[in-house]
């Protein structure tokens, strides 16, 4: 475990714990407020966001910067990381040795923004933070709180991409989380 940003950074520079290190341009580790009260996890890094170094930043980034918008979240007020730091090849789902090798960092990242509240994008992020036995459909816009932190599953953008009828449920989601900042 890490105690600041500098050492987490430091650590992560050279990081070849797994795979995903080989194709990578740039580790994407997070950004936004390193004090928020809210944090948002997402899967991993896409292509924009490999070649930036910065989360939510290609296609889903910018429907989700239209939402935080509409419900009045402003995107420097959170904290944004992801489950994997490097870029999946193809934009595939992070496989389990690769989640397990980046979860540590994660949990640093909680560990010194600590929120008190932490939304999960997708299914990958629900799955990796609270466990295989949760799934998207049957979670998502409900609170859920363990160890002091009240987590919000809710559908990633990229779905929202794929099926527009998504979006309503998104924007609840967000307004519900929007209430308690
Ligand atoms: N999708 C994610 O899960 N994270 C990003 O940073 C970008 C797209």
């Amino acid at each position: 475990m890490f105690d600041s940003f500098e050492e987490l950074e430091k650590e992560l520079e050279n990081c070849n714990k797994c795979k995903l290190c080989k194709n990578r341009n740039n580790i994407v580790l997070g950004c936004g407020n390193k004090n928020a009260k809210v944090m948002f996890i997402g899967e991993g890094p896409g292509a924009d966001e490999d070649a930036q170094g910065i989360p939510f930043v290609g296609k889903a980034g910018k429907l989700m910067d239209q939402a935080f918008k509409g419900v009045g979240i402003n995107r420097e007020d959170v904290y944004i990381a992801n489950i994997v730091k490097c870029r999946p090849p193809m934009n595939r789902n992070p496989e389990q040795d690769e989640v397990n090798a980046c979860l540590d960092y994660l949990r640093s990242q909680v560990m010194i923004v600590k929120p008190e509240i932490i939304v999960l994008l997708g299914s990958v992020a629900l799955k990796a933070i609270l466990g295989k036995d949760y799934s998207i459909t049957a979670s998502r816009g409900k609170w859920i709180e363990k160890k002091g932190i009240k987590y919000m599953p809710t559908f990633h953008p990229a779905a929202l991409l794929r099926d527009e009828t998504k979006k309503i449920s998104f924007w609840k989601d967000l307004k519900e989380v929007k209430k308690y900042m």
